[in-house]
């Protein structure tokens, strides 16, 4: 498939405000965006480095898959995403060769973008994310 850059890297947190520091005060980054992605179950917040950016992830609910891997693993890196010119595209060819996909469609994602995982089983244990800009913007 044909990556562009790294989109972002996800990093699931207990609390967002908890970290602001960090990355405001020690790396010198603006958060320029909190927003909740209801279906997912998570608060997010972006910072740009260039031309990737840092989502830090917050579960809003005990059974979201962010709670979960905090409860398993701790807080930490927990995708990294990758920016192709065609989602969908780029899963045919995934699948194509073999990879267990977890969305075999691309769906709507934080900051409107088009979405959809590969999963870890297949990409040597990296949640590995791919997105494109949505349609509508
Ligand atoms: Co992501």
């Amino acid at each position: 498939m044909e990556l562009t850059h790294i989109e972002h890297l996800g990093i699931a947190v207990k609390s967002i405000e908890a970290n602001l520091p960090y990355y405001e005060k020690v790396l010198g980054l603006k958060c320029y965006n909190i927003e909740v992605v209801a279906d997912q179950k998570v608060r997010t917040a972006f910072f740009k480095v260039g031309q990737t950016k840092i989502e830090l992830l917050e579960p809003t609910s005990e059974d979201s898959t962010i709670a979960k891997f905090i409860e398993k693993k701790g807080e930490g890196v927990h995708h990294i995403a990758f920016a192709v010119p065609d989602v969908q595209a780029a899963l045919d060819e995934a699948a194509e060769l073999g990879v267990n996909l977890i969305d075999k469609a691309p769906r709507k994602g934080a900051e409107g973008l088009e979405i959809a995982f590969l999963h870890p089983k297949s990409t040597g244990s990296v949640l590995t994310e791919l997105c494109m800009e949505g349609k509508d913007k």
